[in-house]
């Protein structure tokens, strides 16, 4: 990241305790940004902000709007909005409890709306800011065995890409990033009975994408103001090939959920 790309903007990131909230804090530092780190964590947060220069963190649960609104309001509303946190549940369907289902939707949907509607209106009023909501590839491939991470994901690319063509117009941008698997905690989470939600992320892949990397991705996008962040290359490639062939895309994925099982049964 170009130094003092962001010199003089204010960036809230929510989940920055951890992963690529954590990443993008740096990056934004780096950037010459006023960092607002926020996590659920909050301890998580003060130590990534520790880290920074001209940094700071706060205790912020997505999920409760009007503490959504008060940090926003803290920072007399930031320049950049990093609508991050997020959770994942992985595994059978049919073993997800409707709390669970709540609880994705509150986390990766409600609190995403919360950021925007903390937010997007103080931007319009001010003719410039920036949005980023940090969806996933789940948010454009439907894998089986993450069914409710995939709804809310895809619910964000709709989300994201619709705001984007509405807040042109007011000087305000909405990138939306669509990672593949990433080296993050997140990878370790969210197991449900036997299915291991590492094994859904990496989708066969050897290798989680580098945290840092995608960070500054991400940022380099807001810079250009671009609407999408898809990674990596294979990624795009499954992307494209689904929107040819969404059929045949399901197929595969329907095979990848029976070696899923299979795997499973033998642990
Ligand atoms: N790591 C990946 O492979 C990957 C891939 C695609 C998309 N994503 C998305 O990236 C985002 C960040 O995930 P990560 O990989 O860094 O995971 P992570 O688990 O390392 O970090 C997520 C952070 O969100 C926080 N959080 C959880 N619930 C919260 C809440 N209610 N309010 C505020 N903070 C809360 C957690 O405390 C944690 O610090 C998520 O939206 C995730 O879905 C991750």
């Amino acid at each position: 990241m170009d130094k003092n790309k962001f010199s003089g903007r204010t960036a809230l990131v929510t989940g920055g305790g951890s992963g690529i909230g954590a990443a993008l804090c740096r990056a934004l530092a780096v950037g010459g940004a006023q960092v607002v780190c926020t996590d659920l964590d909050g301890d998580a947060a003060a130590r990534v902000a520790a880290d920074l220069p001209d940094a700071r963190s706060a205790r912020l649960d997505v999920t409760d709007a009007d503490a959504v609104q008060r940090v926003v309001d803290d920072v007399d509303c930031p320049d950049l909005l990093f609508n991050n946190a997020g959770i994942v549940f992985g595994g059978e369907t049919t073993d997800l409890t409707l709390g669970q289902w709540n609880q994705i939707i509150d986390v990766n949907l409600r609190g995403v709306v919360h950021g925007i509607a903390a937010a997007y209106p103080r931007m319009v009023a001010r003719g410039s800011g920036h949005i980023v909501n940090v969806a996933s590839l789940a948010g454009l491939l439907p894998s089986g065995l993450l069914t409710s991470y995939v709804t809310t994901k895809h619910a964000i690319v709709g989300l994201s890409l619709a705001l984007r063509s509405e807040a042109a117009a007011h000087g305000v941008g909405v990138t939306v990033v669509c990672p593949g698997a990433v080296d993050t905690p997140i990878l370790d989470k969210g197991s449900v009975g036997r299915i291991v939600a590492r094994d859904l992320f990496l989708q066969g892949k050897q290798r989680p994408y580098d945290v840092d990397r995608l960070a500054a991705e991400v940022l380099r996008a807001v810079a250009a103001d671009r609407a999408m962040v898809v990674t990596p290359r294979s990624g795009r490639l499954a992307w494209r090939f689904g929107r040819a062939a969404p059929l045949l895309l399901n197929r595969a994925a329907t095979r990848f959920v029976g070696q899923q099982r299979a795997r499973a049964a033998e642990r």
